[in-house]
């Protein structure tokens, strides 16, 4: 590096210094380079979008869907996501109230940066899928985390009221991820109801990553926007529920005049969503409205075969309940924190895990298994790290 070039690196805001490079991909890609390595790392379903998506991304082309879509989507695909979360969720949600973003990673981003000033303080609850943290950051706010693994990994209403009373006025947002990447809990009714109780008596955004909605093995999904309209910022999309990871298309909803608010975030940082994709994501929104139902069936099966392979060995763990990660508890017997445990895995054995304690606090300790792979990959994994286990007694 040139002596100038590490000068303008200092010169670059405060802010990117509280960040680094996403743990798990770097561990992905290191581990990538192990010959015959099963990963079981990263939380892409294996499966292909379905034909009839991708035929219509076909037709957009061939119809020269070529240009510039309005900044926040397309009215067709606008109503098409209002209407799909209606009839499964009963949001009173029109048009007006979606921004069609890129993944719902840009909605996240959104999210946080329209609401936070610099000292702002974002409650999030934990283990979480990190995004949150690194993006609370880089705005200048900070996270205030709550460990959930005392409570099955559900945030009690009194831990959420007293984190609130605590931070006072500082407290812009909270967010609510479930069903949960990495825990695979859910927040039942009940659960839903008495978060919305608390967060209605203060002036908060409860971010909403709902992304998972259309995975959930018990009880049907339930929308915190449902019992918190004026206060959600719902983030949706298609990438798991539909196999679509790679089109980059998610979803906000809010109000109508939040809305507006956020879109200045979202024109500013992407102008539009890609196009030919938004085509794609209005046919999975119109007559995609069981494709997550099949996909979730095969994704069950895999559930209870890794849940039953993995407790047999000795991990601890809740059935999962939803999205498609197992997070399990390394037996106390083997005396291995959660990083070691994988890093060894990997290098001996060949399966690659995310260590629970990237997730953030509550996360030390448990490893994450994305069951989003071939049953025989699966198989073969649970195989290794029976052998793993075996040579440690
Ligand atoms: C909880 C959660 N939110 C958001 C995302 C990002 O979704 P997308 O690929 O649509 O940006 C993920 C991806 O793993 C996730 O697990």
């Amino acid at each position: 590096m040139t002596d100038k070039v590490q000068r303008l690196i200092g010169r670059m805001r405060d802010d990117l210094s509280q960040v680094t490079p996403s743990a798990i991909r770097s561990f992905d890609q290191e581990v990538s380079k192990i010959p015959g390595i099963i990963k079981l790392t990263l939380g892409e379903p294996d499966f292909n979008t379905p034909e009839h998506i991708k035929n219509a991304a076909i037709e957009s082309i061939k119809e020269n869907h070529t240009h510039y879509a309005p900044s926040n989507g397309t009215p067709e695909l606008r109503a098409a996501v209002a209407n799909f979360l209606d009839k499964k969720y009963q949001l009173n949600y029109s048009a007006e109230n979606v921004i069609v973003t890129v993944g719902a990673t840009e909605s996240i981003w959104t999210a946080v940066s329209s609401i936070v000033n610099r000292g702002d303080k974002v409650i999030i609850p934990t283990p979480i899928w990190p995004m949150y943290i690194p993006i609370t950051k880089v705005n200048g706010a900070e996270p205030v985390f709550l460990d959930t693994s005392d409570n099955h990994f559900v945030l009690t209403p009194e831990k959420l009221e007293q984190a609130i009373k605590e931070n006072g006025d500082a407290v812009k947002a909270v967010v609510l991820n479930f069903p949960s990447n990495p825990t695979g809990m859910t927040y039942r009714r009940e659960d839903v109801k008495a978060i919305a109780e608390v967060v209605k008596k203060y002036d908060v955004f409860v971010i909403a990553d709902e992304i998972y909605s259309e995975l959930t093995y018990g009880d049907k999904h339930v929308s915190i926007a449902e019992y918190l309209p004026d206060q959600t910022i719902l983030i949706n999309g298609v990438s798991k529920s539909h196999a679509m990871t790679g089109w980059r298309i998610g979803v906000l909803c809010a109000p109508e005049p939040i809305i507006k608010q956020l879109a200045k975030i979202h024109q500013y940082s992407v102008t539009t969503a890609t196009r030919v994709a938004q085509d794609a994501a209005q046919e999975a929104f119109e007559n995609g409205f069981e494709d997550g139902s099949e996909m979730k069936l095969e994704y069950e099966k895999r559930a209870n075969f890794v849940y039953e392979e993995m407790t047999k060995m000795g991990f601890t763990a809740h059935q999962p309940e939803g999205a498609f990660y197992l997070f399990t508890k390394i037996p106390a017997s083997l005396n291995m924190d959660d990083k070691t445990f994988c890093r060894k895995l990997a290098y001996e054995n060949k399966v690659a895990l995310v260590a629970g304690s990237s997730f953030g606090p509550g996360g030390e300790g448990y490893i994450r298994i994305s069951y989003a792979a071939s049953m025989d990959n699966l198989k073969e994994s649970m195989k290794r790290i029976k052998e793993f286990m075996g040579s440690r007694v």
